[in-house]
């Protein structure tokens, strides 16, 4: 290796640590603004871009108290990580070569910028559901942005081997999509239910309001069943992807993030039926925000991996046998 290209091995290595700062920085960003709403803090800092009519950066430590703390703090926190997007996306258009890479900074640029302006929208207009809810799946979206620039930029990731021929159907990848689709909305489901404060409406669980179905007395109730019922078919699905995936030798790249997502659905599940047992408690309440993203990520994932590490076999496709025969030999 000559010293441009061990040169430049170094710069990607860090390109791709600050992009994994960058992701995880994130998710625990989701976790504050999370805190922020079920701290009910939203409204604590009643101006935007200054706060109490200062500049936010150099507002005086001692009066951060109350929900200051949260709603400020969790301001702060956001324009660290918009400067980090900014560092990683100068970084990508200038050292890395990969066209789509480049333009998926250029969103998630462009996706933080909007994030934080209706972060500030939301504050000005009193906390609509509308503003509130796409600030929420605006983060999440986002953060699966970094998600996979941090992914794409590792280094073994960047090695240029073409994906590999498995033995295993496009309908096991197909399910891995619509997984990370299932989940999307089954976390919009959530902010539905938690911008229209509806997170009591169903009191109980596991039952509903005493019944298995329960009676349909207001939009609440309606869009909390509605979460209920999406996270059991979600956790239906990512046992059945985990399964398939553990089951078949050909796709050891995809058990780790296959059995974290297990692991993780399985706690967020539990998170969700603690929300309700302790009334929306802010710690299970705040863990069951950030357990959101972790799962979409862990999904993400599963699929991001399949896609850059194996070509499916196509079952329906004619000569299919062939081809698995050629994979097989
Ligand atoms: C990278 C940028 C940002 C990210 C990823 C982010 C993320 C989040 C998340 C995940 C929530 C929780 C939503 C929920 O509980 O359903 C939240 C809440 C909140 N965020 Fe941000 N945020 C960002 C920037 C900002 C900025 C710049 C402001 C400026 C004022 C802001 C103000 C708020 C407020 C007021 C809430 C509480 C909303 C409510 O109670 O309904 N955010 N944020
Ligand atoms: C297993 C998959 C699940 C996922 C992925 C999930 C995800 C989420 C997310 C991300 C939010 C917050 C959305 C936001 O505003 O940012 C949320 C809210 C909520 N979830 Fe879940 N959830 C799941 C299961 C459950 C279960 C089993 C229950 C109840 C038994 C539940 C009850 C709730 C409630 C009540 C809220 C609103 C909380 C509030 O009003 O503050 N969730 N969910």
């Amino acid at each position: 290796m000559d010293t441009r290209d061990s040169s430049s091995a170094t710069s990607h290595r860090w390109l791709h640590r600050i992009a994994a700062i960058l992701a995880i920085g994130t998710i625990l960003l989701i976790a504050k603004g999370g805190l922020v709403h079920s701290a009910g803090a939203g409204l604590s800092v009643p101006d935007w871009p200054t706060t109490y009519g200062e500049n936010m950066f150099t507002y005086p430590l001692e009066k951060w108290t109350g929900g200051i703390v949260y709603e400020h703090g969790h301001r702060l926190i956001a324009s660290g990580i918009g400067v980090l997007m900014i560092i990683v996306t100068m970084w990508i258009w200038l050292k890395d070569n990969r066209r789509w890479l480049k333009w998926l900074s250029a969103a998630a640029l462009l996706a933080v910028i909007v994030q934080g302006v209706l972060g500030g929208l939301t504050v000005l207009m009193r906390l609509p559901t509308a503003v509130s809810v796409s600030h929420a799946m605006l983060a999440q979206s986002f953060m699966l942005m970094t998600v996979l620039i941090a992914a794409a930029t590792s280094p073994r990731w960047s090695k240029p081997t073409p994906p590999m021929p498995v033995e295993a159907g496009r309908g096991l990848q197909r399910l891995l999509l619509a997984t990370v689709i299932f989940t999307f909305i089954q976390i919009l489901l959530g902010a539905i239910t938690r911008h229209t404060y509806s997170g009591m409406a169903i009191s109980d669980f596991p039952l509903n309001n005493g019944q298995i179905i329960p009676a349909f007395t207001s939009f609440g109730v309606a869009i909390q069943f509605a979460h209920r019922i999406g996270a059991v078919v979600l956790t239906a699905m990512i046992f059945t992807q985990g399964v398939r995936i553990l089951r078949n030798r050909d796709l050891a790249k995809l058990r780790t993030p296959a059995i974290a997502a297990i692991a993780m659905v399985t706690v967020q599940f539990l998170l969700g039926a603690t929300v309700i047992w302790t009334r929306e408690a802010i710690v299970p309440n705040t863990l069951h925000v950030m357990g959101g993203a972790i799962t979409f990520a862990v999904v993400f994932l599963v699929y991001a991996r399949s896609v850059r590490y194996y070509r499916f076999a196509s079952s329906e496709e004619p000569g299919s046998e062939m081809h698995l025969q050629g994979v097989r030999a």
